[in-house]
């Protein structure tokens, strides 16, 4: 067996970020030992990661990120230079019926993983790295105009965005106080393959296909900047090695759109790829009642990581939608096991009992 040097944590590899992140990150890095740290909640798959699961540099490990025990055995066993921290719980929805597993995963599971690095990393802190991905939420809601920069204040709207916000908080209370070493992204709203369709564009694309009433809230005014989640993982993969300490990056698509718009482009796309009649799908849309304390508008300004590391999208909308479609069409087993819980025997199958070497 092979030994490695050096070992980086991605928690939340299960899900959807996580493991295009995790993908990237095991076929990139030979070299280095990827640890996948998921606890496969409703969110986590394993099926998501079939590709890459027998590659000698991954590893997967099902766990909790506030399991104490765990995290710090976790260090002591690899030689962890780095955490890439995904885990959360992610559903804006969910958090709104229950604030507490957010706060649960999100806070007291960051604080729990930083403790561990910041115990295995204190002799020598160079050369390693905490990294927070946080999402653009934490900054609240902006009007018609304007875009939220690295200095715009925080002000969380939802129990979820209040989470992010907490932990990004004592992220960079931990880099001041021990100097532990870190890293903040703040990424605008991602989507493509193997996203868990409790959020809009899968839901959406899943109602079509199954001829569901498609709930749009409000009056589906409100706007989202959309980025193809690759191009995300290419942006993690960046800033974890070449971002600077202790810095925030925001990263974004440039590419907002109402959710009436986006509803009524992803109608369009699904028709033609299943050669229904063009416009039958929009007769699906459904106007429901609004969510709670809804975010307007988010809006990202990225000026900073493509100056400073050269970062840009890559992936056109209707390049990234049509991808993405068309992959949720040719993975009708992957939604249904998602849809009926199926998934979750997969894990059983795969890896019985044990989950750690
Ligand atoms: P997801 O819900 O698809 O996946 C979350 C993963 O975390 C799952 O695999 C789940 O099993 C795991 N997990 C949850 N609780 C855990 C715990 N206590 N211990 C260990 N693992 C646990 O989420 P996602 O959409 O891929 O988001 C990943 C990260 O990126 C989150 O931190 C989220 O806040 C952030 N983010 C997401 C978006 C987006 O558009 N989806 C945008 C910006 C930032
Ligand atoms: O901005 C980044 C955030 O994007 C991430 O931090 C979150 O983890 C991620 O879930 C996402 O949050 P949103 O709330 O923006 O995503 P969601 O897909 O839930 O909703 C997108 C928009 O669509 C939002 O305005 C609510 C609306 N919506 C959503 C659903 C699920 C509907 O109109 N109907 C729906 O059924």
């Amino acid at each position: 067996m092979t030994s490695f040097r050096q070992a980086i944590i991605i928690t939340g590899g299960a899900g959807f970020i996580g493991s295009h992140t995790v993908r990237l990150f095991v076929n990139k890095y030979p070299e280095i030992r990827i640890i996948n740290l998921d606890k496969l909640t409703y969110a986590g798959n394993l099926e998501n990661l079939r590709d890459i699961e027998g590659k000698e540099n991954y590893l997967f490990v099902k766990g909790d990120i506030t399991d104490e025990g765990l995290i710090f055995s976790l260090f002591e066993k690899y030689p962890v230079t780095g955490v890439i921290h995904l885990a959360a719980e992610s559903h804006v929805d969910r958090s709104i019926t229950n604030p507490l597993e957010f706060i649960q995963t999100n806070i007291i599971g960051t604080v729990t993983l930083m403790n561990a690095a910041r115990e295995a990393w204190k002799e020598q802190p160079e050369g390693k790295r905490f990294y927070q991905i946080s999402t653009d939420e934490v900054y609240g809601s902006l009007g018609a105009e304007g875009y939220f920069t690295e200095s715009t204040p925080y002000n969380p709207q939802s129990p979820y965005s209040a989470s992010k916000a907490g932990a990004d908080h004592f992220v960079r209370a931990y880099g001041n106080t021990y100097g532990l070493p870190h890293v903040i992204t703040n990424c605008s709203n991602n989507y493509g393959p193997f996203q868990f369709p409790e959020k809009l564009i899968p839901l959406t694309i899943n109602n079509i296909l199954h001829k569901k009433p498609i709930p749009v809230y409000g009056k589906g005014e409100n706007i989202r900047d959309w980025l193809y989640v690759e191009d995300h993982a290419r942006a993690i993969d960046l800033v974890f090695f070449q971002g600077r300490n202790g810095r925030t990056y925001n990263i974004g698509g440039n590419n907002e759109w109402k959710n009436i718009d986006l509803v009524k482009k992803l109608c369009d796309i699904t028709d033609r790829l299943l050669d229904r009649p063009a416009g039958s799908s929009r007769g699906l849309i459904t106007f429901v009642r609004d969510r709670a304390g809804h975010d307007l508008r988010y809006a990202i300004d990225s000026s900073r990581i493509r100056d400073e590391l050269g970062w840009q999208p890559e992936t056109s909308f209707d390049d990234g939608l049509t991808k993405t479609v068309q992959w949720y069409l040719d993975n009708t087993e992957w939604l249904e096991h998602i849809t009926t819980g199926a998934y979750a025997k997969y894990y059983e199958q795969q890896y019985g009992t044990t989950n750690d070497e």
